[in-house]
């Protein structure tokens, strides 16, 4: 039966989540702001949950109504969900909001008026809540006064791949290191390098895209625990993106002035299955660059990084970036890119040289610069 769904993904990326959403067979419908709503099949929905690699969430769109502008209106188009034909009995109910340029932005309320209607339509049910049961996660969002209402059928979201272990700092988001790299438009046989690695989430994301390993093998989907998809099946669409998979050989380079998380990314890389793709050097970014790009004038390939933002001094930030912009340009025949929080980059940098896109790390904003 063909359904509505949503894929979320963070701002700036969602052309790239719409290329993805239409690879897996979804019929795209509209992409607004964070938002790829298409249409499918809960086989569809499965398929984006597995091979999704920059979106956030997965969700069945089960209602939509513009100009939601108080709760009364809120309240009406969440009963005109069928919820007893939707969730088993005594399935605990999770209720979520967001708002953004909406009129009803206290999401408290919003949450509250959205499970005060829920329960209401489960009218003549027991309210006890059975935890052993999945969990239907709902989610009021509004956007521009156009509310949805969502349930959620990835549960974590699609950046948990399962392959990551904690790291002592924060490292890059997957799916917008992902993002970065199919932004970049890397191709897979020319070298690929990442000079300020850390926990090289960047080089394993590169080298998981150019094998073409589905990011979602290795975890679990709440479309199957709520049953809109038999475990039999997923089972099925996992075996298939296995047989995807290339073997070929690839060069991805990965370089950084510490390496105190190198047997965390290690392990990391042997997890996600291209610990033989990625090669990890100890050294500082100048180096990197004289080693394996200087020496060989026709050096060519494609650079996408990191580079540190939380440095102590400002007067070091300043001469780091500034080494960066020299550097960059003097190899014009390098793809390179590179993503930071460091605004001031503009203020010193030659700007002829530079576009930039804005993208979120987490909820910080930041850059994507790449030369012109
Ligand atoms: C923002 S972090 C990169 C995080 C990485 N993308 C990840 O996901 O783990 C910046 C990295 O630059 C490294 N770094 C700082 N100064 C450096 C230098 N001069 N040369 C090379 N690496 C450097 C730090 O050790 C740190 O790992």
């Amino acid at each position: 039966m063909i359904k509505k769904f949503v894929l979320s993904v963070s701002a700036g990326l969602e052309s790239v989540a719409k290329k993805e959403v239409e690879k897996q067979g979804g019929k795209i419908i509209e992409v607004v702001d964070r938002l790829i709503t298409f249409e499918g099949t809960f086989e569809t929905a499965a398929k984006v949950n597995l091979w999704s690699r920059v979106g956030n969430k997965v969700f069945l769109l089960l209602a939509e109504e513009e100009n939601i502008e108080d709760f009364d209106d809120l309240y009406g188009l969440v009963n005109t969900i069928d919820f007893k034909n939707l969730i088993p009995k005594s399935s605990p109910i999770i209720v979520k909001a967001t708002s953004l340029r909406s009129e009803l932005h206290h999401t408290p309320t919003m949450q509250s008026i959205t499970k005060k209607s829920i329960i209401d339509k489960l009218w003549g049910w027991s309210i006890e809540e059975n935890v052993d049961l999945p969990k239907f996660e709902i989610l009021t969002l509004l956007l521009n006064n156009k509310a949805r209402i969502l349930l959620n059928l990835s549960w974590d979201a699609l950046h948990k791949r399962g392959y990551r272990r904690e790291a002592w700092e924060a490292p890059i988001k997957e799916s917008l290191a992902a993002g970065l790299v199919l932004l970049s438009g890397w191709r897979f046989k020319e070298p690929f390098y990442d000079i300020f690695c850390g926990s090289w989430t960047i080089s394993i994301e590169a080298a998981m895209i150019a094998k073409n390993i589905a990011p979602g093998l290795k975890r679990n989907f709440l479309i199957v625990d709520l049953g809109f998809i038999s475990e039999e099946k997923m089972w099925e669409l996992k075996a298939e993106a296995r047989t995807k998979k290339f073997d070929w050989t690839y060069r991805i380079f990965g370089s950084d002035i510490d390496e105190e998380m190198i047997l965390i990314a290690q392990k990391n890389a042997a997890d996600a299955g291209v610990a033989d793709e990625v090669s990890f050097e100890k050294m500082d970014f100048k180096r990197a660059l004289h080693k394996w790009l200087e020496k060989d004038q026709e050096a060519e390939g494609c650079l996408v990084t990191n580079p540190p933002y939380g440095l102590r001094l400002e007067a070091d930030m300043e001469s780091l970036y500034k080494s960066i912009d020299v550097i960059f340009r003097k190899n014009p025949k390098l793809n390179w890119w590179f993503i930071s929080n460091y605004m001031e980059f503009d203020s010193f940098a030659k700007k002829d040289f530079y576009k930039k896109r804005k993208l979120y790390n987490w909820a910080e904003k930041c850059y994507f610069w790449k030369k012109k």
